[in-house]
C-alpha cells in the first residue's frame, strides 16, 4: 500500500506544492481547504501523476468538520502516515488597528486549526505507534516581527505546540517536526489581513508585502515543500526555510541586537 499524507491548506501555495511533491514521491494525498473547486483541480494534477487524491472541503476552525475530515481520510486509506498542518493566514498592522475579531480569526486558523487536526488524527497515530506530524510555523514564530503581533503570537504558539508535542510523542513512535518558512511567494495575499489607521496605510502595507514577494530573497512554495518532505524522510525538531534562518540564528545568539535591528528597520 502507498503511504498517505493529509495536508491542510492544500489548495494553494505551500500546501499545494507539498501535495504535488508528496504525490511525486509515491504518496496518496488527502487534500483539505475550504474551496472545493481549487481542491479538485489539485486532485486532478495528483491523478495525472499516477497517485490517488481524496478532497475533503473543510474549514479547519470547525472541530466537527475536522473530525469528518479525519474520518473520511481513515475510511478511504485505513491509515494516515503523515499529517501536515499548514492552513494559515497572515496579518499585519499596528496593534491599535488590529481588532479582537482579527485576533480571533488569526488564532482560530493558525493555532486552533492545528490543534483540531492533531486531536482528530491522534488516536490512529497512538494506536499504530507510528506517523509524522509536520507543523508549518513561520520564522515569525521564532523572531518577533513588529506590526505582526497577532500573527507572531499565533506562530510562537505553534512553535510551543510543536516543540512540546515532539517531546511527548517521540517516545510513543510519533515524530513531530516544525517547518518554519520565511517570506514565501505563495497565494497568501489573497486572504491576508492588512490594517492601518486608514485604508491608505493598510494598502501601503499590502504594497510593501507585494514588493517583498518579488525579491529574489523570497522563497518559493516548492522550497518549503522540499523541506517538509525532507523532515518526514529524516525527522528533525525544526527547519527554518529561506532567509529567515539568518534572522533566527542572529536572534538566538544576540537577541538584544536583533530586536534593535528589527525596531529600526520595521517602521510603522
Ligand atoms: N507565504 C509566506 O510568506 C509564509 C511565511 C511564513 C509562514 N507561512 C505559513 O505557511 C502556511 C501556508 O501559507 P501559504 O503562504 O501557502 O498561504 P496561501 O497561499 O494563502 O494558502 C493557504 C491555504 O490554506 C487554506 N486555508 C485558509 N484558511 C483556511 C481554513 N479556515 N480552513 C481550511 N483551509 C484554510 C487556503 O484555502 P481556502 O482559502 O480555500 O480554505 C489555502 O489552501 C501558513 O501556515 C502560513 O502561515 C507562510
Amino acid at each position: 500500500m502507498a503511504p498517505t499524507v493529509l495536508i491542510t491548506g492544500a489548495s494553494q501555495g505551500i500546501g499545494k506544492a507539498t501535495a504535488l511533491l508528496f504525490a511525486q514521491n509515491g504518496y496518496d494525498v488527502v487534500l483539505a481547504a475550504r474551496d472545493r473547486d481549487r481542491l479538485n483541480r489539485v486532485a486532478q494534477e495528483i491523478v495525472t501523476l499516477g497517485r490517488e487524491a481524496l478532497t475533503v472541503p473543510t474549514d479547519i476552525i470547525d472541530p466537527q468538520q475536522v473530525n469528518t475530515l479525519a474520518e473520511k481520510a481513515i475510511a478511504a486509506y485505513g491509515n494516515i502516515d503523515v499529517l501536515v498542518n499548514n492552513a494559515g493566514i497572515c496579518s499585519t498592522g499596528p496593534i491599535e488597528n488590529t481588532s479582537l475579531e482579527d485576533w480571533h480569526k488569526i488564532i482560530n486558523v493558525n493555532l486552533w486549526g492545528y490543534i483540531y487536526t492533531t486531536y482528530a488524527l491522534l488516536p490512529q497515530f497512538l494506536a499504530s505507534r507510528a506517523g509524522t506530524i509536520v507543523n508549518v510555523g513561520s520564522f515569525g514564530g521564532k523572531v518577533p516581527l513588529p506590526y505582526m503581533t497577532a500573527y507572531c503570537t499565533s506562530k510562537y504558539a505553534v512553535t510551543g505546540f510543536t516543540e512540546t508535542l515532539r517531546l511527548e510523542l517521540e517516545p510513543k513512535g510519533i515524530q513531530v517536526c516544525g517547518v518554519h518558512p520565511s517570506v514565501t511567494n505563495s497565494d497568501f495575499l489573497e486572504r491576508s489581513i492588512f490594517r492601518g489607521q486608514d485604508e491608505q496605510e493598510a494598502n501601503q502595507r499590502l504594497q510593501q508585502m507585494q514588493e517583498m514577494l518579488k525579491s529574489p530573497l523570497a522563497s518559493q512554495p516548492e522550497d518549503v515543500a522540499k523541506a517538509i518532505l525532507n523532515v518526514v524522510k529524516h525527522p528533525q525538531a525544526e527547519v527554518i526555510v529561506g532567509i529567515g534562518a539568518v534572522a533566527t540564528a542572529t536572534h538566538r545568539l544576540a537577541p538584544g541586537l536583533m530586536n534593535l535591528i528589527l525596531q529600526q528597520t520595521v517602521k510603522a
